[in-house]
């Protein structure tokens, strides 16, 4: 048999062409320490800081500390199985979930994966949990308004889409209900709503899902929940999740509404991991960026430019307070990074008035803008008004010789805490808001007894859509404030038919 050089010369060439390096560079290292959710590796020299990395049994975990001789890693998931001396790889992946429509109406955790029984959920994207916000020439100011259906909110605090608005109170204020409200008004509005759930019970997570499903709004919402038995990671990773979720929605030209109830447990989370991963505690004990962990969660919500699909993700965060102190750590930090707050107090709950916002406290720094007109004409100085009606009242138990116009302007307040006042689960459309705030600053109101006017406005809102459906239309069509005479007509003409109960 004679060698043919040009033969294997070809066979050469050949093997160079398609040679393939499959030596792949999957740095091993060794867990050299784990407890508490928290495992120390020694040899993963190429890590990168909040890459996921996987353990020999499966279980994954996310890089926090890079140190010299070894790295602090956060488990996520079940850790008892791990032991000293197992194998921990690099994936070269940073953590992602899965996003987009497929996700509607489920809830899931916050890996993205469904806790609802429902089956898996088939998605086809994905997006790194961390991504940078929305750069400033990206950006739109704030035009347009989000209904959130509560008349205290849209006529006092109004919010706009795109913007970020904190809801702080004690337990037990009604903070979680402000958020299902807004959420069930947002039915004929095309907008997503992500209500992400951070370390609550269970049942209350369900008793929401089930509120959500009974009215209909589970068609156009995710939930993503971190219960209180999840491990501190997921509660921590939780808000990154649903920002992320939304964030597909929002660059793709739709409006997303993200809720996170409440931010307090995940700084607590947070500082639970950090502590544990020996960071140097700061004030309450909280790791030195527990503000970097709610500024970057913010910033990730925006009005978007028309050249970048004017898309939105207006954020409604929600922060615990204890005794009613705003000026603990993380409310003055979640405070200075929110275009306003909406304060919800324990003794005006306590005393019937629902939702329970104070309106010296609660302010909207940007929504005015993106008010629908008809609102900002009558509504205009109701906020102030209230407040001053607040100051007055305190002060007006200690005399009882009051002159004319300080009876008048008590007067005026009762009744504007009586319309504010509203019930669970009722949104009001705006058009209905606009008339009943209209008849309560033209003075329409100030003859009918305090008890009476819950009666009043209920009777006023059929009566309007029984005689007057022109005249709503009209408000909800132009958003535009018609003409005195037709609105003055309408509340007299009511006004004949409507008994007081004495
Ligand atoms: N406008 C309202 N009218 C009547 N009841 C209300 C109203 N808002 C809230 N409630 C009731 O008050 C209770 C507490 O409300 P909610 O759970 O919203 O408060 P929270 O501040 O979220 O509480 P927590 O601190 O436990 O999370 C609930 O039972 C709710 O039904
Ligand atoms: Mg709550």
């Amino acid at each position: 048999m004679s060698i043919k050089a040009e033969e294997i010369s070809a066979l050469i060439k050949q093997q160079i062409e398609s040679y393939e390096s499959d030596i792949e560079v999957s740095d091993v290292g060794t867990v050299i320490e784990i407890g508490d959710g928290i495992a120390r590796a020694h040899g993963l020299d190429n890590v990168m800081s909040g890459e996921l990395v996987e353990f020999s049994n499966g279980v994954m975990g996310m890089a926090q500390n890079l140190e010299e001789s070894n790295v602090g890693i956060v488990i996520l998931g079940p850790y008892t199985e791990i032991r000293e001396g197992d194998e921990v790889r690099r994936t070269g992946r940073i953590m992602e979930v899965p996003v987009g429509e497929e996700l509607i109406g489920r809830v899931v955790n916050p890996l993205g994966q469904p806790v609802d029984g429902k089956g898996p959920v088939e998605t086809a994207a994905s997006r790194p949990l961390e991504s940078p916000a929305p750069g400033v020439m990206d950006r739109k100011s704030v035009d347009e308004p989000l209904q959130t259906g509560i008349k205290a909110i849209d006529a006092l605090v109004p919010i706009g889409r795109g913007q970020r608005e904190l809801i702080i109170g004690d337990r037990q204020t009604g903070k979680t209900t402000v958020a299902i409200d807004t959420i069930l008004n947002q039915k004929n509005e095309d907008m997503i709503c992500i209500y992400v759930a951070i370390g609550q019970k269970d049942s209350t997570v369900r008793s929401t899902v089930e509120v959500l499903r009974r009215y209909g709004a589970l068609d156009y919402t995710i939930v993503v929940s971190a219960g209180a038995s999840d491990p501190a990671p997921l509660q921590y990773l939780a808000p990154y999740a649903g920002v992320s979720m939304g964030e597909e929605f929002m660059y793709n030209g739709k409006h997303v509404l993200v809720v996170y109830d409440d931010l307090t447990k995940q700084a607590n989370a947070y500082r639970e991991l950090s502590l544990l991963l020996r960071r140097p505690p700061g004030r309450e004990a909280f790791p030195g960026d527990v503000f970097y962990l709610h500024s970057r969660l913010l910033e990730r919500a925006a009005k978007l430019s028309d050249a970048k699909g004017g898309g939105s993700l207006t954020a409604l965060p929600f922060v615990e307070t204890q005794a009613g102190d705003i000026s603990a750590y993380i409310p003055t930090n979640v405070i200075s990074i929110t275009d306003g707050q909406i304060f919800l107090q324990s003794d005006l709950f306590f005393s019937g008035v629902r939702p329970a916002i104070n309106p010296g406290l609660s302010v909207s720094r940007v929504g005015g803008s993106a008010q629908v007109k008809a609102m900002k004409k009558v509504a205009g100085t109701l906020r102030l008004d209230l407040a001053s009606f607040r100051e007055l009242e305190a002060f007006a138990q200690f005399g009882s010789d009051l002159d004319k116009a300080t009876q008048a302007k008590l007067n005026r307040g009762e009744r504007t805490v009586e319309v504010l006042k509203q019930g669970l689960h009722k949104p009001l459309v705006v058009e209905k808001q606009v008339m009943i705030i209209y008849a309560l600053t033209k003075g329409f109101l100030d003859e009918i007894p305090v008890v009476d006017i819950t009666r009043f406005e209920e009777e006023f809102m059929t009566w309007l859509d029984n005689n007057k459906p022109e005249l709503l239309a009209s408000i909800r069509d132009t958003g535009a404030l018609p003409d005195a005479d037709e609105m003055n007509g309408a509340i007299e003409s009511f006004k004949q038919t409507f008994v007081a109960s004495e």
